[in-house]
């Protein structure tokens, strides 16, 4: 097997970077560089057929992956997550194709292991040795348990009141785990501030090239799993970012190859009224977002108040007839007990974002019930059930002489 990367390409002014070395933002602007290939070559070594008799995990892909030796994939088998039809959630609008991708089902209990496991394969291969990152808390997860496989120093920096179990994930995989007093922009300053002086490479969202490879491989698996031809519309829930911006470099690379057509899904950015900077440029017809002010949120994927491919995500969301949309944090609640008693689907506040944005589009038309749709439920409940009240179940005693009338 063999990588078609050839190197890395501004997504703002052009300018052209090596993939032989490391790399992080664009050093003429500043702004987000993207992987490219050679399609054209990739596309002679493998075909629909390969793809699916390979070992069902994301590296499947990896010709239009970055690492160039399989010897440096560190992989715990993340990707290849099912995709589930939601006919439950789908039945009040008579909608017969609605689809959830389960990304809880990844290692670490979400997507972020897509992107961090690109991420730590490239950087072995290019003799990293030590990683700092900004996390809201499950990117932590990833990287420190990716770290963990690949032999490497960890540090995360996480806002304090980051869900526990990133802490105790962070802990148990034996990295150097931080908690910040401030939120995900505040922990990035520190990692860009020590970074230089300790020799730690920062895999910040969308300030190293690879991560977004990572995730890159769920608009591969959607276009397989749709038979090679893509959703109506995807939702997704917004924070850094790189789940729009890598889907849509997937859906482009697919097209190039001819395995797909033109068609785009509609993408739908679902972010948390009380941090919802994509929302407020989208609606005010901008191509960058300002810092938005007092992010609070209990979905704690969500609170990135500023991001740095705001541009690629509001291009993509333009240029698909998609839209940026906000949720409240109790609809989010409500919709959290609605996907988990539908579907059976564990989904985390973020995921279960996308559900109470879909209510919405459907009750305003903005979605119609003959469109196929996925939600992405992109990481497990079992990370925040902090967030989940005890129901005060009774207590039975299996000698109670009553048993049978206390058990309705
Ligand atoms: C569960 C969950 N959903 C969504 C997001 C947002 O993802 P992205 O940074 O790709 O926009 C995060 C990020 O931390 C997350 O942990
Ligand atoms: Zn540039």
């Amino acid at each position: 097997m063999k990588s078609y990367l050839v190197n890395l390409k501004c997504s703002y002014c052009g300018a052209e970077y090596s993939a032989e070395e490391l790399q992080t933002t664009c050093k003429a602007c500043g702004k987000v560089l993207l992987a490219q290939y050679d399609l054209e070559s990739a596309k002679k070594d493998i075909n629909k057929d390969v793809i699916l008799r390979r070992p069902q995990n994301m590296w499947k892909w990896f010709e239009i992956m970055p690492v160039r030796n399989p010897e440096n994939v560190v992989t715990l088998g993340e990707g290849c997550t099912p995709l589930l039809p939601a006919l439950r959630l789908g039945k009040p609008w008579g909608a017969q194709k609605l689809f959830i991708k389960e990304e809880g089902l990844n290692p670490t209990g979400s997507f972020k292991a897509r992107g961090m496991g690109a991420a730590v394969s490239k950087a072995k291969e290019l003799g990293v040795k030590a990683i700092g990152a900004p996390s809201a808390g499950n990117a932590a997860s990833a990287l420190s348990a990716y770290g963990a496989r690949a032999g490497m120093d960890i540090y995360v920096f996480m806002p304090q009141d980051v869900p526990d179990m990133m802490r105790k994930e962070g802990m148990m995989y034996g990295a150097n785990v931080y908690l910040v007093k401030g939120l995900i922009n505040d922990c990035g300053k520190i990692v860009r501030t020590l970074s230089p002086e300790r020799g730690w490479f920062d895999v910040s969202t969308l300030k190293e090239p690879y991560r977004q490879e990572g995730k890159k491989t769920m608009g591969l698996e959607l276009a397989e799993q749709f038979n090679w031809e893509l959703p109506d519309a995807i939702i997704y829930p917004t924070g850094g970012g790189t789940g729009i911006v890598g889907m849509w470099k997937a859906f482009d690379e697919l097209e190039k190859m001819g395995w797909i057509g033109s068609k785009r899904p509609k993408m739908i950015s679902v972010q948390s009224e009380g941090c919802a900077p994509i929302v407020k440029a989208y609606n005010e017809g901008k191509r960058h977002a300002d810092l938005f002010a007092n992010a609070d949120t209990i979905a704690a994927g969500l609170r990135v108040p500023i991001a740095i491919g705001d541009y690629i995500m509001l291009d993509a969301i333009r240029a698909s007839g998609g839209k940026a949309i906000s949720v409240t944090d109790d609809e989010i609640r409500v919709a959290m007990r609605e996907v988990s008693k539908a579907e059976g689907v564990f989904a985390s506040p973020e995921g279960a974002a996308t559900y109470a944005a879909y209510k919405h589009m459907m009750d305003d038309g903005f979605l119609k019930p003959e469109e196929s749709v996925v939600l992405f439920s992109c990481g497990s409940l079992f990370k925040n059930a902090e967030l989940i009240p005890l129901g005060g179940e009774p207590i039975v005693d299996p000698n109670d002489p009553d048993l049978a009338s206390r058990v309705k």
